[in-house]
């Protein structure tokens, strides 16, 4: 087989696998171009608080470190959302995601929760952030 044919399937294989990644994965890649409608609305993070204090309080914590008191018994703790990076390095939709769908111990909250619920909850964590 010579080199030029061998560098063609590779470039195909690395076609195809990233089109089904993207397709696999689209809802997340997707929501990475959202962006939240209340972005610096101070209504809006009075809102989230008040859902927060409701919902995400028992894990993670008032201040969003990762300290509320259902934490310790999880395997696995919460990490401290006010130091999640910035928009647009980590997108406001992917935050948005997060909380609609849930991760491992992190419950799901799409069902609960409305999207303009789920922005205010976004508002709330950009307001603590350290970073
Ligand atoms: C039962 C405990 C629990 C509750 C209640 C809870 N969370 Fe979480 N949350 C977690 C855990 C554990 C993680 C870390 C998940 C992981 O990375 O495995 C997490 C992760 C997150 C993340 C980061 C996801 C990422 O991309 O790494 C966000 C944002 C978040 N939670 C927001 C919320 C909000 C908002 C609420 C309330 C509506 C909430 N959580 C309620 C346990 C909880």
């Amino acid at each position: 087989m010579r080199w030029s044919s061998l560098i063609k399937k590779s470039l195909l294989v690395l076609v195809v696998a990233t089109v089904l990644l993207a397709y696999v994965q689209r809802d997340l890649l997707l929501a990475a171009f959202e962006t939240n409608p209340y972005r610096g609305s101070s209504e809006s993070v009075a809102r989230g608080e008040l859902i927060w204090t409701q919902h995400c309080i028992s894990c993670h914590g008032p201040d969003a470190v990762g300290d509320g008191p259902a934490s310790a018994a999880l395997p696995k703790r919460p990490k401290d959302l006010t130091m999640i990076a910035p928009a647009p390095i980590f997108p406001d939709g992917i935050v948005a995601f997060r909380i609609a769908h849930g991760k491992n111990t992190m419950p799901a909250w799409q069902d609960t929760l409305n999207t303009e619920q789920i922005w205010d909850l976004v508002s709330f964590i950009r307001s603590k952030s350290r970073r």
